[in-house]
């Protein structure tokens, strides 16, 4: 390997890869962190922030462990962030309210909060006084209503803008433009080479390119079939409204509304399986800012100001792809679905202390 080689190469620069990164090069090591487009620009830049597994968890699962304990490690993932990068972070623990419209609905929430409650997930229901002084905007009748304390939000672009500055400051290599094409792997090294044939070496690398995961081929040493990622395709749209409109999330089945602290409103959201297609469409636009329109009649009158799509990195896996590749040195650290910003403090975790030999 040559002497200038780093330690370990991340691709893909997401929320998950580049917290890897961070995390390795806090440890010490010199890492390159590559990325086929910019550090954050895809998933990471399109996600909404819920950090959410009152919204997206109701069974005992790998999903399960890895959110709450992400979760908890949140607001020191974000301090320390905050500190090492100068970078604020848009993070609140604003918990979220899950609203039911009819009795049927009611009767779902009542049992889905059951089912979570013993698996560490509280809710509180809410009485109508409850909702009208949580969500003072939320100005029609509901049939029910629960509240998820440690729900929270995070801007996801914050966290991706502090991870680039961190990691400069540990004297990360960032090279954006850099397609990994494909991983050659022999028994204590990695070679990594992009579309244009430049090749990198080191001792260890992580596969953490979210939806595009297997678009790089694997090869060297006999591995078990990695499992097969894949883009779901979700939008969203954005409304500018006055701060503090909305404290908690809200959220009606798939769809949801969260404010930044600025006032920047995000409501979401589709579940499309098109491939890596960017268009945004008008008719999925339209649907959500109907959806939206219901949950929150404050909402009626306003503008749209921005309409977008990113792809989940979702995976043919049981839970996120967090391992080894069996006894490489090629980590996996992909497929994190609907859960990528939640879970990157647990991944990051898990993976940089696998790597370092301290796990
Ligand atoms: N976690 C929210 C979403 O995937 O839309």
């Amino acid at each position: 390997m040559p002497s200038h080689s780093p330690d370990a190469i991340i691709i893909g620069a997401g929320i998950i890869g580049a917290s890897i990164c961070w995390k390795l090069a806090r440890a010490g090591l010199r890492v390159t962190l590559l990325d086929a487009g910019t550090v954050g620009g895809e998933a990471s830049w399109a996600g909404a922030g819920m950090l959410a597994p009152g919204g997206e968890v109701e069974t005992r699962d790998i999903w399960l462990d890895l959110a709450l304990e992400s979760q908890r490690m949140y607001p020191a993932y974000v301090a320390e962030l905050e500190a090492e990068s100068g970078v604020s972070i848009d993070y609140r623990r604003c918990g979220a309210v899950e609203i039911a419209f009819d009795d049927t609905e009611c009767q779902a929430l009542t049992s889905r909060a059951a089912l979570q409650r013993p698996l560490g997930i509280p809710s509180q229901p809410m009485d109508r006084s409850d909702l009208h002084r949580m969500v003072p905007a939320f100005d029609r009748d509901a049939a029910g209503a629960f509240f998820y304390p440690g729900d929270a939000m995070v801007d996801p672009r914050d966290i991706t803008r502090a991870l680039r500055t961190a990691s400069s400051a540990a004297s990360v290599e960032i090279r954006e433009g850099w397609r990994a094409a494909r991983i050659d792997l022999s028994a204590d090294a990695v070679r990594v080479e992009n579309s244009r044939g430049d090749a990198l070496h080191a001792a260890a690398a992580v596969l953490a390119a979210g939806a595009w995961s297997s678009e790089i081929a694997v090869s060297g040493i006999t591995l078990p079939e990695l499992p097969r990622a894949f883009p779901v395709k979700g939008h969203l749209t954005g409304y500018q409204l006055s701060p503090r409109t909305l404290g908690p999330i809200l959220r009606r089945g798939h769809t949801y509304l969260l404010q930044r602290s600025s006032g920047f409103t995000i409501a979401g959201t589709s579940t499309e399986h098109v491939g890596f297609d960017r268009s945004v469409d008008a008719q999925v636009v339209r649907d959500i800012t109907a959806r939206a329109g219901e949950l929150l009649p404050a909402l009626e009158g306003e503008r749209v100001v921005a309409a977008w799509a990113g792809f989940r990195p979702a995976a043919d896996s049981p839970g996120p792809v967090s391992q080894r590749a069996a006894d490489s040195r090629l980590w996996l650290a992909y497929g994190h679905y609907r859960n990528g910003i939640l879970l990157a403090p647990v991944t990051a975790d898990r993976i940089s202390r696998e790597i370092t030999g301290t796990a």
